[in-house]
Formats: C-alpha cells, structure tokens, sequence
C-alpha cells in the first residue's frame, strides 16, 4: 500500500475533517430540507459486530471487475470480515442529515482471491475500506496486471487530459466490447477515434441535443400512460423509458428496437458481460457456459444483427432520414465504404448501450433519493411545475434546482463508478512509475465520496453543486473527463431532467420498504431494481 502524503499529516487533517464534519451535522439538522435520516445507529453496530466476529485477513486486497467491463479491479477491497450479503450501512443519525445507502467499509483490506467471489465478484464498488476514501494512490498486482488506482484529482487530470495521448482504452476492454461495438467511439483509439469523435460529437451539438427534445417529453408520457397508482419497479420504468429515447431520438423511432423482445435481448447482452469478462481476465475464448453467457451472446448477435438492417435501410435510403443517416453520411466522407458501413454500425450499436443504461440509472437514483426525501420531492415537484407552466420541451432550462438534485444524484451514485485507461509508453504519474501496458484505473465512486474533497462525503445535500468554490476539476467526474468526456453528457442531463420535471409534476414517489443495495460491474444500480409506490397528484 502506498500512501503519498505523510501520515501524520493526514491523521490531523482527517481529524480536523471530522470535528468539521461533526459540526456541519449539528447546522444541517437545522437547515436542511432532506428528510430525517432513519437511522441509523444500529445499522452500522450490527456491520461492526460481524466485522468483529470473522476471521480477519492481512494482506491487502483485490477484485476482479470492470470498467466498460474487463479490467481487473484492484479493489483495497477491506473489509476483512464484512460478509458478503451486501449488507448496507447508514452512516449517521444526525436529525434532517440524510446519508443514503453504501456498502460497508471495513477498515482493512482483504485478499485478492475474496475479489472473485461472493459480492464482490458482482459489484465494483463492494467492499472498499474506508482508507480508499482517504487517501491518493493505489497499486495492485492481479491476474499479471498491474493496476494503479488513482484518488486524487490532480492525478486524474495526468492521465485524462495533461497526458492523455500516453493513456489509451485497456487491450481487454476492447476484447470484451469487440463482439458487440466493435471500433466504435467508445473503443477506438488515436486517429481513428479522432476521426470518429468529430463526426459523432457535430451530431451531439447542443442545437442536435435541442432538436431532440421533443423525444424525451414523448417518452416520458409513453411511460406514464402506462402507470397506475400503486407499486411500480422504477428501475425498469427507467430503463424502458431511456431506450425509448434512443430509439425515438437517434433511430427514427424504429420498431425493432422498441419491441420487448428487442429490449429483453439487450438487457440479456449486458447481464451477458460478467461471464464474458471473467473469460476476458483468464484469457480465456470467449465461449460462454452459463445461461447467463449464452443468453447475452444471443442479445449480442441480435443487436448486432438488427442495428445492420437498421443502417442498411437509412444507407438505401429506404426509411426518412433521421440522426443515424447523419451519421452514416458524415463517415461515408471520411472512410471507403465497407469500413464507413462497419463504424456505422459500430457506433449505432454504442449509442444503444453507452446511451440508455446510463441514463436509466440516474433516473433510477433521482427516483430513490425523492421519495427518500418527501419534502425535497415536493419543493423540486412545485419547480417542475412552475417551468412546465412555460412549456415542455425546454423544461430542463427552467429546473435550476432539480439540475442540482441530479448532480448530487450522480455524486453519490455515478451511473459510471469506474473507468480504465491502459499506459502506452512509461510514465510518470505525481511520484508514481508506470510501465507500458500498465492499467490505470479512474473511479468516480471513490473521488465522488473522498473525505479530502468533500465535506460530509456520504450525506445527501441539493445545496453542494450552488456553487463551484475550492472544486477540482477532476474530482466530479459522473461523465469522465478530457477529450473522451461522455459525448452524450448534454443529451443525458437534458434527458434526465425532461422526464423527471413530467413525472414530477403529475406523480409522487414513495419509499416501497424495499432494502436498497448498489450492485453492478459496469454500471451502478440498485440490486434487484427499485420497485417504489406511485401516487398520483
Ligand atoms: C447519465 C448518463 C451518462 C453517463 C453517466 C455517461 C458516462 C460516460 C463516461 C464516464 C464516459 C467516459 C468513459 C471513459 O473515459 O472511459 C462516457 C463516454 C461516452 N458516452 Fe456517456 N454517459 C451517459 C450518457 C450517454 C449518452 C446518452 C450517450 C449517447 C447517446 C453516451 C455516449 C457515450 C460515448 C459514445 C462515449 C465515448 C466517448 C469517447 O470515447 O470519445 N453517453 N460516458
């Protein structure tokens, strides 16, 4: 384990951060509108006693997980003795401070052979001990991979923009993606994805975002005509609603994609990944054993094998022209044919997958965190409704306060919790060495809740993003950062906003009793979805 800065120092200026901490409780409890927390001491006993019972482990420890899906992750997954069901703890119970659900975080990490099992072969950011959210920098050695872990900004800022040249996409994430975007925007590197990005980024132009949307306030009321008060799986409504959009908004709303077979088979694709990415790390073909694996190389091959009909038809012209035809027209400019037909292809089948579960997943969240937060929810309702009262589809420029609830919402819950680069030639990064072919690997879970940026890190408050004081650039990164920064992020924000302020203004939420968990590899969302009450208003 390497810790950068001296330890002393960062004894008494966690323990400064604490008292600070301490003190900001007792003002919020005055303060803030988020409800009472409820709980919850005994949560966090119960966690500590199992931590007392177990068997405990001393050397450091590490995970096998993903970025976009296949690097190893080096978790200092503590936790020596946490048991694996997930357990979640509230941190305080300060009145009116609301700290919404983590994974526990033992003190101590654990081996790296506990990374391939249990929960935290599931979920990314299960298991980490306190201290990966104190300190700057952590190396791992896993399966013949070194892993530097960064948790500090400026680090962060190396490798995504200073030297971002020297920092390509990991050789095992593109593995792993190949079969399914192929040299797409996401996976490409160097010239090619120079080229790619300038094409796919004119097509994401706020005036391009603009004309969409028209699409999610379709999609939003699609998905509400479909509610009736009552218990409703809000994960899954999410996630219909989003690939909605991306069908409506960038696919002319092609049936292909809309129907429940297709969105069965692409949600079968993802779940197909944990296997396909344990092949990837063994270095293993990837001939999937599982159901599980062979049902997502089923979604793979139908995604792939509609999304080439769906180009076909807009490179014949057959159907209207929509966003994809400006797309498939831009890189038949730039590229001979079979490869223009090929990227094109590739690129459809990235905005499918990069574009809607992401999103899903904020609004999933949001969702979580108002009916967490009733008195909240009802201010950010009233908002919404004020800025309906001028229109529908620039909605989103009229919630300035629902615009900061969702920053928070992706703080604590970055749709995206990892991220991964792989170092072409030697390097240095602050004081670190790095070798060529070393991971590197970025993790708004850790930045996003580091006891040296933020104050009171865990606690939910609509109030933090009200100003930019004293921020690095590089410590909120729910889109990344540099020039690979989500090329989507206007599109999703607009998005997400739209189709909160709809449903806010003409439904509330409420808390189902259901045990909220974070789970995922690749993408973060709550375990076994977010079923929820909906009332109408
Ligand atoms: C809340 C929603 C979203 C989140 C949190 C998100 C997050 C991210 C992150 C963290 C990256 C950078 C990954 C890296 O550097 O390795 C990224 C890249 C990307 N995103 Fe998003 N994304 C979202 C929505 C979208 C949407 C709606 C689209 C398209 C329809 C999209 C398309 C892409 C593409 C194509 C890239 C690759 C860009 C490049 O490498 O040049 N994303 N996204």
């Amino acid at each position: 384990m390497v810790a950068r800065d001296d330890q002393a120092a960062k004894d008494q200026l966690l323990a400064e951060r604490r008292g600070d901490e301490q003190g900001r409780g007792q003002a919020d409890a005055r303060d803030s509108v988020g409800r009472r927390s409820e709980v919850n001491e005994a949560a966090e006993v119960s966690d500590q006693q199992h931590d007392r019972q177990g068997p405990g482990e001393l050397s450091e420890g590490a995970e096998p997980a993903a970025a976009v899906g296949a690097v190893p992750q080096a978790g200092d997954q503590v936790g020596q003795a946490v048991p694996d069901d997930h357990r979640t703890v509230v941190a305080a119970s300060v009145a009116h401070r609301f700290v919404p659900p983590h994974p526990p975080r033992p003190e101590k990490p654990v081996a790296t052979w506990r990374g391939f099992f249990g929960e935290r072969a599931r979920t990314s950011v299960y298991g980490w001990s306190q201290r990966a959210f104190e300190i700057d920098y952590l190396k791992r050695d896993i399966l013949g991979f070194r892993v530097h872990i960064l948790l500090d900004p400026a680090l962060v800022q190396h490798v995504l923009l200073d030297n971002a040249a020297n920092y390509v996409k990991p050789d095992i994430v593109k593995t792993l993606l190949d079969p399914i975007i192929g040299s797409g925007l996401l996976t490409s590197d160097g010239g090619l994805w120079r080229e790619q990005r300038r094409i796919v980024a004119a097509s994401f132009s706020p005036a391009a975002v603009e004309a969409q949307r028209a699409m999610f306030v379709r999609a939003a009321r699609e998905a509400m005509a479909r509610w009736s008060a009552g218990r409703h799986d809000m994960a899954a409504e999410a996630t219909r609603t989003t690939m909605t959009v991306i069908a409506l908004a960038l696919f002319g709303g092609d049936a292909r994609l809309t129907s429940d077979a297709a969105m069965a088979h692409i949600a079968a694709a993802i779940e197909g990944f944990s296997e396909a990415r344990m092949l990837a790390l063994l270095r293993l073909p990837q001939f999937p054993v599982t159901p599980k694996g062979r049902a997502g190389k089923r979604g793979q091959v139908f995604l792939r094998k509609t999304l080439a009909e769906v180009v076909d038809d807009r490179w014949h012209g057959r159907v209207e022209p929509d966003f994809l035809t400006g797309v498939i027209d831009a890189l038949r400019q730039r590229f001979a044919d079979g490869e223009a037909r090929a990227l094109a292809i590739d690129n459809a089948a990235t905005f499918y997958l990069a574009g809607h579960e992401t999103t899903a997943n904020a609004i999933t969240w949001a969702s979580y965190l108002l009916a967490a937060q009733p008195e909240l929810q009802e201010q950010l309702a009233a908002e919404a409704q004020a800025a309906l009262d001028g229109g529908a589809d620039d909605v989103a420029e009229r919630v300035p306060r629902l615009r900061l609830f969702l920053n928070e919402a992706m703080r604590l819950y970055p749709p995206v919790p990892r991220f991964d680069r792989q170092a072409v030639a030697a390097d240095r990064i602050g004081e670190h060495g790095v070798a060529p072919g070393d991971i590197v690997s970025i993790w708004p879970w850790m930045l996003h809740r580091h006891r040296k940026y933020w104050d009171d890190p865990d606690a939910f408050d609509v109030e933090r993003f009200a100003g930019r004081e004293g921020r690095h650039r590089f410590q909120y990164l729910p889109f990344g950062g540099g020039p690979r920064t989500c090329v989507g992020a206007q599109f999703a924000v607009a998005e997400a906003l739209t189709i909160l302020a709809h449903w806010l203004v003409a439904w509330r939420f409420a808390e189902a009793g259901h045990d909220v968990r974070v789970a995922g590899m690749v993408t973060l969302r709550p375990k076994g979805g977010l079923p929820l009450i909906l009332q109408r208003r």
